[in-house]
C-alpha cells in the first residue's frame, strides 16, 4: 500500500509535530478546508495542517475579498471542519476586526475559536506590531499562527493585491516582522506573495516553521486555497497556483447531463425508483380495479 492511502493510520499533527519536521527538513503540507466533507478529505489525504481560512468570505460565500466574514460565520465553519478532521493541525482564521480593536476583544475572539470551534491554534495577519497580542494569546493557552507579507486584510492599505518585500527597506521590514514573529513564539508562520528569496532568506533564519503561499520553493511548508487546488473558483487563477484537478467542468458537466435527463423524462428510471412490496400492490390493484368498474358502471 503507497504511504498517502486514504485510512492509513498516522499520528495526530500538532505544534511540536511541525517544528519537529522543519528541523528534520521534512516539508509540511497544508490546505484550506470549510466544511464537513472537505475536512475529511483533505485529513484522510494526509495533509498535515488543515486552515479555516477567511478565504471562505470570497470561495464559499462570494463577496469580494476577505474582510466582511465575521466571527459567527467563521465559527459555524470551524465547528463543521472540526467534525471531519482527525490528524490535522487545525488552525483558525481570525477575520478582520476580530482581533484589531481591543486585545480583550481578540483574547476573548480566540478562546471561542478553541473552547467552541476546537481549533488547536488562530492565525492572525501582521507583524512585529502584533507580538503583544501573540503574548497575551500565548498567556491565554491559545497557540498563534503569524502571517506576513501580502496578507489579504490590509487590501486597501496595500492599494490590491500586490507582491510584497520587492525593495531592500521592504525586505529589512519583512526580516524584523519574521523575527519578533519567531521570537514572540508563533508554531508557525505563512508567508504569502513575496519573492522566493526573501521567503528563504526568511525560512533559514526563524526557528517556526514558513509556510508559503506564492512565495516560492524553499519554505519550509506550501499552504493553498482548497478551491484554487481543485478548480472551483470564477476567477484566473494566480502565478503560484497549481490546479490539481478540474472539478468546476466536472461539475459543470454533471449538472448539464442531469438537467438534460430531467428535461427528457431519463431520470429517474425504473431501477432508481421505489416499488410497493407485492401483497401491498395486489391490495392497491384490486382497490383500483373496483374504482374503475364502479365509474363504467355509473
Ligand atoms: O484565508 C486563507 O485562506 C489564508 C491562506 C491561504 C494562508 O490566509
Amino acid at each position: 500500500m503507497s504511504l498517502s492511502q486514504p485510512g492509513e493510520f498516522r499520528s495526530k499533527v500538532t505544534a511540536t509535530t511541525l517544528r519537529e519536521k522543519k528541523e528534520r527538513h521534512e516539508r509540511i503540507s497544508s490546505l484550506t478546508a470549510y466544511d464537513y466533507g472537505t475536512a475529511r478529505l483533505v485529513d484522510e489525504g494526509g495533509i498535515d495542517l488543515i486552515l479555516v481560512g477567511d478565504s471562505l468570505a470570497q470561495v464559499v460565500l462570494g463577496y469580494e475579498n476577505t474582510l466582511p466574514v465575521t466571527m459567527e460565520e467563521m465559527l459555524h465553519h470551524v465547528r463543521a471542519v472540526r467534525r471531519g478532521v482527525k490528524r490535522a493541525f487545525l488552525v483558525a482564521d481570525m477575520p478582520y476586526a476580530s482581533y484589531h480593536v481591543s486585545t480583550r476583544e481578540a483574547l476573548r475572539n480566540a478562546a471561542r475559536f478553541v473552547k467552541e470551534g476546537g481549533a488547536e491554534a488562530v492565525k492572525i495577519e501582521g507583524g512585529e506590531n502584533r507580538v503583544p497580542l501573540v503574548h497575551r494569546m500565548l498567556d491565554a493557552e491559545v497557540p498563534v499562527m503569524g502571517h506576513i507579507g501580502l496578507t489579504p486584510q490590509s487590501v486597501h492599505r496595500m492599494g490590491g493585491y500586490k507582491v510584497q518585500g520587492k525593495t531592500m527597506g521592504a525586505i529589512e521590514q519583512l526580516m524584523r516582522d519574521a523575527v519578533a514573529l519567531d521570537e514572540a513564539g508563533v508554531c508557525c508562520l505563512v508567508l504569502e506573495g513575496i519573492p522566493r528569496e526573501v521567503a528563504a532568506l526568511i525560512t533559514a533564519e526563524v526557528a517556526t516553521p514558513t509556510i508559503g503561499i506564492g512565495a516560492g520553493p524553499e519554505c519550509d511548508g506550501q499552504v493553498l486555497v482548497f478551491h484554487d487546488l481543485v478548480g472551483l473558483t470564477f476567477q484566473p487563477a494566480a502565478k503560484f497556483v497549481r490546479r490539481y484537478a478540474d472539478l468546476g467542468g466536472v461539475i459543470g458537466d454533471a449538472v448539464r447531463r442531469f438537467r438534460d435527463d430531467v428535461a427528457a423524462g431519463g431520470y429517474p428510471a425504473d431501477q432508481e425508483s421505489y416499488h410497493l412490496p407485492k401483497e401491498t400492490q395486489a391490495a392497491l390493484d384490486t382497490i383500483l380495479e373496483r374504482k374503475r368498474l364502479m365509474r363504467s358502471q355509473k
